[in-house]
């Protein structure tokens, strides 16, 4: 594992994802607020010619379930606004509208399978300590399939919502061991309100109870923080 601590994470992160990118690249997205100054770079690189997405193709981590994917704030609507339709990349994500909810977990292990497996998955934290929707006590070896947000997650999405009760409770996520099948990991972190996640992740046991601590099993993982996201890091 390496960790890069910058004042740019956007930049930073941005230079990893790029080295995967050419034709046939199959990118993992996250959504939420940390990887956006990472779309925003790539975007920008894409406009100044010197980066193509022709022939990529993407999948997202998760989505809610129950919320309509018409919704402004589904996973499905996020990543298109945010980034790949203004790359041009077909992008495919758990169905949070399935009406057979294990069968859709089933498909998307399946898609991504036979896409070639994830070149280089990018990933955010939450505040207590999950990757995906995969929240603590998560198995460490988990595939895709349904999780139930804890109340401090709900709370921490409130913020894209207008209360925090109409955040759902159930979501569709990536498994911590369908992530751990991404062949390069890219992890940024901005802000205090990451440090405790960030230092559990990096240098505590490897513990259900910090899901993002499974990726220390990782061959090749890079944490890109902010000094706010690292100042708990011995
Ligand atoms: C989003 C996801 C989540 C977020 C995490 C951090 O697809 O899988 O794990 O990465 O909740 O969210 P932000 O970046 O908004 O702080």
């Amino acid at each position: 594992m390496e960790v890069v601590i910058t004042s740019s994470p956007g930049e930073v992160a941005a230079d990893a994802i790029s080295g995967h990118v050419h034709p046939g690249a199959v990118l993992g997205l996250a959504t939420g607020s940390s990887p956006l100054p990472v779309y925003e770079e790539l975007l920008r690189r894409r406009d100044a010619g010197t980066l193509s997405f022709d022939g990529v193709r993407a999948f997202t981590l998760d989505e809610y379930l129950g919320l309509p994917r018409s919704h402004p704030q589904s996973y499905h609507s996020v990543i298109r606004r945010d980034f790949t339709d203004r790359a041009g990349i077909e992008v495919d994500g758990p169905d949070g509208e399935a009406k057979d909810v294990p069968a859709e977990a089933a498909r998307y292990e399946a898609a991504i399978a036979a896409a070639g497996g994830i070149d280089v998955q990018l990933l955010g934290i939450g505040t207590d300590g999950h990757i995906g929707f995969n929240e603590p006590g998560s198995s460490l070896a988990s595939r895709t399939r349904t999780k139930t947000l804890t109340p401090q997650t709900r709370q921490d999405n409130a913020r894209f919502f207008d209360s925090v009760e109409e955040v759902p409770v159930h979501v569709l996520t990536q498994g911590l061991g369908t992530i751990l099948d991404a062949r390069h990991v890219v992890l940024v972190a901005t802000g205090a309100t990451k440090a405790a996640a960030v230092a559990a992740a990096v240098e505590g046991p490897v513990s259900a109870f910090c899901p993002a601590s499974v990726l220390q099993l990782h061959p090749h993982v890079t944490f890109v923080v902010d000094p706010d996201a690292a100042s708990e890091l011995r």
